[in-house]
């Protein structure tokens, strides 16, 4: 890859880091840094910090970590290349027109471009009179023609290579094919074959119109009845939502959130544009928050079952830690959104929507489906239940909800008042339990690095390393006045060797030290390991004093890590420590 480092540069310079996380985190400050929840893993206490001393962001409960390039490939599943296109336009630069390898743009252009052919196969497929019976599948579950043609909808032929032939026959090779998970590629001879066969096909669309996935349903009761598309390079089946490209334009800044396909497609047809699914049902924190990018307001609308009702829990915990607001359906009348619209007409579903409830409404209904409140034992759980569920919401809804509950079973408002004191008591004791483990957990893992697997066996030697290349990441002159004493090839662990050379190449370019400099030659997740490093340094050695430390220290290490007496002068300490070793070994 070849984008100058000027251009990066260029870009940390425009770019304020606290300004483009903020149209995807709710960030508040804190000291010199900012604070708000991680969007790449699930919490409820923040500790996503944005530094925008040093254009970085860090999160200290996933470790992800790195500048505004690597931000942007997290949170957009962009590769390095499409995610510093992405910040120069935000930063209102031109991309340089040559000087820059973007084959794995290409790449995924290509993949794009072959899924966008396979839809129109499937789609053509509709039009042949041999598979009138699949046209005849769509309507009779009342789908209009305009339907299927808006969502793109087709056949994928019952045959085991129709589509790859085809794909082949236009110039894309077996292996875009497969990458594309188009085709599949047979274990036991090599062959290829077709990932979709004699099934309907729905195509999923992303915001930009590109086709990324799809998912195929069998048309009788035959298992899997879904086959869809995993993660290739153009999709992430955990970020992947569907209709979205229909939806996000919705004035109304709210999103109906069904379970399937077909809900989708019904609602849609019956009007309710702003519809959505989050396919493979279980919601996940990375859809939940690009659903906040497009939305003020989500309304729950899974099926009418228990696979529902749980997967209405999930996601109202997921959801919760988001800013959008949540409401939630029970579908009565129907087994999902899909049949009431069929068997009631689409008026049901208006009705559905404004009675919708809010999440105290509906964690309160949902208890009652738990309990059997015509029994006093019954009355008493749900009761208990309840209470635990208002000791969890804000003081108007548990005003409102308890003078209701006490009115209908005739009960104090007191003495549910004291219930609902007690549960709230025992949940923040819960909740600082939680917290505790969690920052514990952090602590432990602080001594693992993934991306330097020695770290954790040769700890002096790695920490004194991190000391040295934090300080020369604050301070490059220092490297002057260091660099007749130690080289890189002095380092005790691989990973933190690689740092130290690329960082003495940039800082003998006159380039700037910066976190985001590293992207042109460490994968995302090492320059996670790098932003720790750094920010960790902020107490680390700070003075030409301390870095000699350092070396010190890292080289007396590397004598002791080339085994005992072949590392030259050895001191009395080492010698000591061979001998107890040695000693151990013979007990
Ligand atoms: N799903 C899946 N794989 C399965 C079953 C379900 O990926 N084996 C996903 C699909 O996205 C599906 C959604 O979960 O659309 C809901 O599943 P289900 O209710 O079983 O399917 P519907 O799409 O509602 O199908 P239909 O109404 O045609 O029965
Ligand atoms: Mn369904």
């Amino acid at each position: 890859m070849a984008i100058s480092r000027e251009f990066i540069q260029d870009i940390h310079d425009r770019l304020d880091i606290v300004d483009m996380i903020s149209s995807y985190v709710s960030l508040k400050p804190s000291g010199r840094l900012y604070k708000g929840l991680c969007p790449f893993h699930g919490e409820k206490t923040p500790s996503f910090m944005v530094y925008p001393d040093t254009n970085s962001f860090y999160c200290f409960g996933c470790g992800a970590a790195g500048d505004v390039i690597n931000f942007m490939m997290r949170i957009e599943n962009l590769d390095r290349m499409e995610a510093i296109k992405a910040c120069a336009e935000k930063a209102g630069m031109t991309m340089p027109e040559e000087g820059y390898d973007d084959s794995l743009a290409k790449r995924r252009l290509r993949l794009l471009s072959a899924n966008r052919e396979a839809a129109r196969f499937f789609n053509a497929q509709l039009n042949d009179e041999k598979n009138r019976n699949i046209l005849e599948y769509f309507l009779k579950r009342g789908l209009t023609p305009n339907t299927i043609k808006k969502f793109g909808l087709g056949y994928a032929p019952d045959s085991w290579t129709a589509l790859t032939d085809h794909l082949k026959s236009m110039g894309y090779s077996e292996q875009e094919l497969v990458l594309a998970n188009l085709t599949k590629r047979s274990d036991k001879n090599g062959r290829c074959y077709d990932n979709f066969r004699n099934r309907v096909m729905f195509p999923i669309i992303d915001v930009r119109g590109n086709v990324v996935a799809f998912g195929g349903r069998v048309m009788d009761d035959s298992k899997p009845k879904y086959v869809n598309t995993s993660d290739t390079p153009v999709y992430k089946k955990g970020a992947g939502i569907f209709a979205l490209n229909f939806a996000k334009s919705n004035p109304d800044k709210r999103l109906i959130l069904v379970e399937g396909y077909m809900d989708v497609i019904s609602m849609h047809q019956a009007g309710f544009t702003q519809t959505i699914a989050c396919l493979g049902t279980a919601l996940t924190p990375e859809q939940a928050n690009i659903l906040s990018r497009y939305a003020e307001e989500v309304v729950l609308c899974y099926d009418n079952d228990e696979a529902g009702a749980a997967a209405t829990e999930r996601a109202l915990r997921i959801l919760a830690r988001t800013n959008l607001s949540v409401k939630v359906i029970r579908p009565e009348g129907g087994k999902d959104v899909d049949e009431i619209i069929r068997t009631h007409g689409k008026d049901r579903i208006a009705g559905l929507i404004s009675g919708a409830m809010n999440e105290v409404e509906y964690s309160l209904a949902a208890l009652r489906y738990r309990f059997n409140i015509l029994t006093d034992d019954g009355r008493l759980k749900y009761l208990t239940a309840a209470a635990e569920v208002l000791a969890d919401s804000t003081h108007i809804e548990t005003e409102i909800y308890t003078t209701r509950l006490a009115n209908e079973f005739g009960i104090s408002k007191d003495a549910l008042l004291a219930q609902i004191e007690d549960a709230r008591k025992s949940l923040k004791r819960k909740r600082a339990a939680q917290q505790r483990k969690e920052e514990q957990k952090i602590i432990s893992s602080s001594f693992a690095d993934k991306n330097n697997p020695e770290r954790e066996k040769k700890l002096r030697a790695a920490s004194a390393e991190e000391r040295l290349i934090a300080s020369l990441m604050r301070n490059p002159d220092y490297y002057k006045k260091l660099s007749g004493k130690f080289t890189p090839e002095d380092f005790v662990t691989d990973f933190n060797r690689r740092v130290i050379a690329f960082l003495i190449e940039l800082i003998e370019g006159g380039y700037s030290t910066e976190v985001s400099m590293f992207g042109e030659c460490f994968t995302s997740e090492e320059v996670g390991s790098i932003t720790r490093i750094y920010l960790n340094g902020e107490e680390a050695a700070n003075t030409l004093k301390e870095c000699e430390d350092c070396i010190e220290v890292i080289k007396k290490e590397k004598a002791k890590s080339t085994d005992g007496f072949s590392g030259g002068d050895i001191t009395d300490e080492q010698f000591a420590d061979f001998f107890s070793k040695k000693n151990k070994d013979n007990e």
